[in-house]
């Protein structure tokens, strides 16, 4: 009996040895990992040394089963998409990468290699959001702001699903303005995709930016990235809108309209002086 448990225990000290002195030097492990996801098409990364091994991907719903990911099993590659995996998307999941030889043989006992676990990551809640196309038109003291939801890479039942078929109502955008000129910013949100912004001074110009925002998330996340700014055209201001060669024109004429002036009434001055002394002498 004593000679079975001997005989046990260097069997595990053994294969203890032999895992630590392999998975210590030989085999590469997962590093780094991180999720990387914009308009929910979502990627796991990692970083590992160069090496013939292999990588497969399992992940599981927060509380649920390990499953098999669709298409990271057994990649050379360091990174796998999850984007069709982790549905529904407001889930919390982890995922686990795990290393493997690059010939599966008889000889390996998988549960040897090494495996990384990741953080959790929930895509409805973390997924980074891109910037926004949109458009302003001025109405008077009026500017009415045209917003087009990012689409997303994923497609269902033929129809590319936007942003907004993901998040519903829990989208809604922030615009923020300013005054051409002036430094004061206002922001507003806006729940729909078409937002009206009034109060504003009448032909004057104003400058727009829009960003997805979704307050239902945790405050690091909510905001996407910025749209390309978008100004309203003022009422061409005559005094301001005039080049620099316009000015030299006006000013030109003006000095030779003067000089005419001055020229006409030196000239006639003198005709008047001329004629004054022959009236006078006249009489003599
Ligand atoms: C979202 O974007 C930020 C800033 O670029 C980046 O640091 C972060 O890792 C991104 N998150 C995801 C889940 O891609």
């Amino acid at each position: 009996m004593a000679s079975v448990k001997t005989v046990l225990y260097l069997g595990v000290c053994l294969s203890a040895w032999i895992i630590t002195s392999a998975g210590g030097n030989l085999v590469p492990k997962a590093e780094n990992v991180r999720w990387v996801s914009l308009d929910f098409k979502t990627i796991l990364t990692w970083t590992a040394k160069p090496s013939n091994y292999k990588y497969t991907v399992m992940y599981s719903r927060a509380g649920g089963d390990w499953m098999d990911s669709q298409h990271c099993i057994r990649v050379s590659e360091s990174e796998c998409d999850l984007t069709f995996d982790l549905v529904p998307y407001d889930r919390s999941y982890t995922a686990d990468i795990k290393t493997e030889p690059e010939t599966l043989d008889y000889d390996y006992d998988l549960e040897d290699f090494p495996h990384t676990d990741a953080p959790p990551f929930n895509p409805y809640r973390e997924s980074n959001i891109s910037a926004v196309n949109f458009t302003v038109q001025a109405v008077d003291e009026k500017v009415m702001v045209h917003i087009i939801d990012p689409l997303t890479s994923i497609h269902q039942t033929d129809k590319q699903l936007s942003i907004r078929d993901i998040l519903k109502k829990d989208l809604k955008y922030k615009i923020s303005y300013y005054k051409a000129g002036s430094t004061g910013k206002r922001d507003i949100i806006s729940d729909s995709n078409t937002a009206e912004v009034s109060g504003l001074d009448a032909g004057q110009s104003y400058c727009f930016m829009v960003a997805a925002f979704i307050p239902s998330r945790a405050k690091g996340t909510q905001q996407g990235a910025w749209g390309i700014q978008q100004c309203t055209p003022g009422e061409p201001n005559i005094v301001q809108d005039l080049s620099l060669g316009a000015w030299v024109g006006i000013v030109f004429i003006m000095l030779t309209v003067l000089i005419i002036i001055i020229t006409v009434t030196v000239l006639c001055c003198k005709c008047c002086r001329q004629k004054n002394p022959s009236q006078s002498s006249a009489p003599v």
